[in-house]
């Protein structure tokens, strides 16, 4: 997957030169697909290298953008998404950078028209009907709910993305997550008041230099996401899943994220549950042991729950286990929970 922005401000050099590294990616990793939508620097909004065309560039890519489907892809610029189900999830592509090019300024935040949100709903009717998923996955490049926790003011966000998370969040289409970039600060969250509030997976920038202000707080990053099909079934808790992270490093290359990298090495996501109770029951997991020190991975196969906790949350978890049940977590060279054992 590459949530766009293949490109710097829709330069072709950068676009054709990324276009291509992604399907050497591809062929190296074997995978049947490779996912990418359109960024806002791969729209031409602001320099007219071809002809006023905006979306031109994109659409002479050989292999064609964004799948191999023409069909489809014309469906991807006429609608602004389109739909894979594949047997063990569903994928829907969106455009947010649809109208960029159109208008004065629009190219500086994402966008999804309640014209698209509609049209969406309707489709997704008719295939949760026919085929419904467990795994469900949106791929778009703008963030659709706020992530000011670092600026002040979010100009960027995507307009329309509240009515989105909406209609993802409905319960009626399924589990799902959200997987966008643009933003360059890694982070997961759940998205705001639903009834099944949708996973939303802000994904670093594998490569773009990484603004000042966020240079203490993120790395370029890639992800490994893990959707467990087993787990799935038998835990109950809603769409869950796992993710590695590697890091960038100048001089030194890729190696496996840390606390301070945006992301951490590995992490999971979807278990909602109360911190308190979470931290109870690994605490009487380690008493029923009587060891004075117990395997993390221990705790998590008596109790696989933890492995779909967010990073924050289990720093949470921990510290409570410290705080209140004195009991200390070692960690390996990465951060990762590695033993837990009584304080001395
Ligand atoms: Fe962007």
């Amino acid at each position: 997957m590459c949530c766009g922005d293949m490109g710097d401000k829709a330069r072709p050099a950068g676009i054709l030169y990324t276009w291509d590294k992604l399907h050497v990616i591809k062929r190296k990793l074997e995978a049947k697909t490779l996912a990418v939508t359109a960024g806002n620097h791969d729209v031409d909004s602001r320099y007219k290298y071809t002809d006023y065309d905006a979306k031109g560039l994109l659409q002479s890519l050989v292999p064609p953008f964004p799948c191999e489907d023409e069909k489809l892809n014309d469906k991807f610029w006429a609608r602004n998404y389109i739909v894979f189900s594949e047997p063990d999830y569903r994928l829907v592509i969106l455009n947010t950078s649809a109208y960029h090019g159109a208008k004065e300024g629009e190219f500086e935040h994402g966008r999804i028209t309640p014209r698209t949100v509609e049209a969406l709903k309707a489709e997704l009717e008719v295939l949760e009907h026919e085929q419904p998923r467990r795994v469900n996955i949106l791929l778009c490049h703008h963030h659709p709910h706020n992530h000011g926790d670092i600026e002040d003011k979010d100009v960027s966000l995507m307009e329309g993305g509240a009515k989105l998370l909406e209609l993802l969040g409905s319960g009626d289409y399924g589990n799902w997550i959200v997987i966008h970039g643009h933003k360059h600060h890694p982070r997961i969250s759940y998205a705001a008041a639903s009834i099944s509030p949708p996973i939303v997976f802000s994904a670093g920038s594998l490569c773009a230099r990484i603004y000042e202000e966020l240079q203490g707080q993120a790395r370029n990053q890639f992800y490994v996401i893990t959707f467990p099909l087993s787990d799935l079934d038998t835990l109950e808790l809603g769409l869950i899943g796992t993710f590695q992270a590697w890091d960038w490093l100048p001089g030194i290359g890729w190696q496996r994220a840390t606390l301070r990298s945006g992301l951490p090495a590995s992490g999971g996501f979807g278990n909602r549950g109360d911190i308190t109770s979470i931290s109870k029951t690994i605490a009487t997991i380690f008493a029923s042991k009587k060891q004075p020190w117990v395997e993390w991975n221990e705790i998590i196969g008596a109790f696989p729950q933890v492995s779909y906790l967010l990073p924050i949350s289990l720093q949470a978890i921990i510290k409570k286990l410290e705080s209140n049940y004195n009991l200390t977590v070692s960690r390996d060279s990465d951060g990762q929970p590695l033993q837990i054992g009584r304080s001395l």
